[in-house]
């Protein structure tokens, strides 16, 4: 199988790519800001340069975890989350179809209020926010205009890399400067490894699944519980976790508080 990866130089995308290749299968990766060995540069909001890659390559998958995942920025900034969440990945899926390839889209939990969790893929997104808005607007038209789209909705993604944009990796810094994290205690949601989201979006690939569907780890816990956890482990005093409430962060993009995803495939699958 031929796999295009757009946005490779991601924390997922990442995964995907060092999977893959390890794997020896026939993959090129994209990066965009941050450049990456044996990647080629793209940006997807650049249909030309999308549709070259598409045409000359000849994927048979076609992944998309790039997008602009900050949610607080998303906030700030709605017109460039317009585009890099809902607009590119739109086109790309156009792209992908009229080309004979698969399409998978990385989407989020953030579709959902966070009033019931946790939600399945049956349930009805009412997003909070400007990021999950638009990512379920991207959804909405992949679901309708490409048949062959799989949608992976994962949640609170992790990794061990050692990378600013890996929350763990940005809590154990704090922890090694001396200084204290405050965690919200009523944040609750599933999170995610992503090694294991790769091996199961790759499963499902394989397996030929569409539609949608929800790829999160099997604890469902408090952003606080998490941080503590994340302390514990790494030999730090709980005392260095402060619990707060999410309401005292005064975060531009609300977030969804009672949330997280069940899935319902088993860990590893
Ligand atoms: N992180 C989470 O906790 C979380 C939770 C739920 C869902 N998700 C979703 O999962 C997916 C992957 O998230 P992630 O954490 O891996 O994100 P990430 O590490 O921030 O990676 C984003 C990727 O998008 C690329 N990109 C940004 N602008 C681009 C442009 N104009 N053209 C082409 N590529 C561009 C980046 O390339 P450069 O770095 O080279 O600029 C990077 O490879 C996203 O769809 C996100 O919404 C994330």
């Amino acid at each position: 199988m031929r796999h295009l990866i757009i946005g490779a130089s991601g924390q997922v995308g990442g995964y995907l790519w060092n999977k893959l290749n390890r794997d020896h299968e026939d993959v090129v990766g994209t990066y965009y800001s941050h450049p990456v060995k044996n990647q080629v540069q793209c940006d997807f909001t650049d249909m030309a340069e999308v549709t070259k890659l598409i045409q000359d390559g000849k994927p048979d998958v076609v992944w998309i975890p790039a997008a602009l995942p900050d949610v607080d920025r998303c906030e700030r900034e709605p017109e460039l989350s317009y585009v890099l969440n809902v607009k590119a990945p739109r086109q790309v899926g156009e792209v992908a179809r009229d080309n004979g390839a698969k399409l998978v889209f990385f989407s989020t939990d953030y579709v959902f209020d966070g009033t019931s969790g946790p939600y399945r893929e049956t349930d009805v997104p009412n997003p909070l926010q400007v990021y999950g808005k638009h990512k379920a607007e991207a959804e909405e038209f992949l679901i309708q205009n490409a048949p062959d789209v799989l949608i992976i909705r994962p949640a609170w993604i992790y990794s061990e890399e050692p990378n600013p944009r890996n929350f763990v990796f940005r809590i154990l810094q704090q922890l090694k400067d001396g200084h204290t994290v405050r965690a919200a205690i009523d944040q609750i949601n599933t999170p995610t490894d992503s090694r294991d989201l790769v091996e199961r979006a790759l499963a499902a690939v394989n397996r030929g699944d569409h539609g949608i569907r929800h790829m999160v780890g099997p604890d469902r816990l408090s952003r606080y519980d998490l941080t503590l956890k994340i302390a514990k482990d790494h030999g730090f005093s709980s005392s260095m976790v402060e619990p707060i409430t999410t309401a005292s962060l005064n975060l531009p993009a609300r977030r969804p508080l009672n949330g997280g995803l069940v899935t319902i495939y088993a860990r590893g699958v």
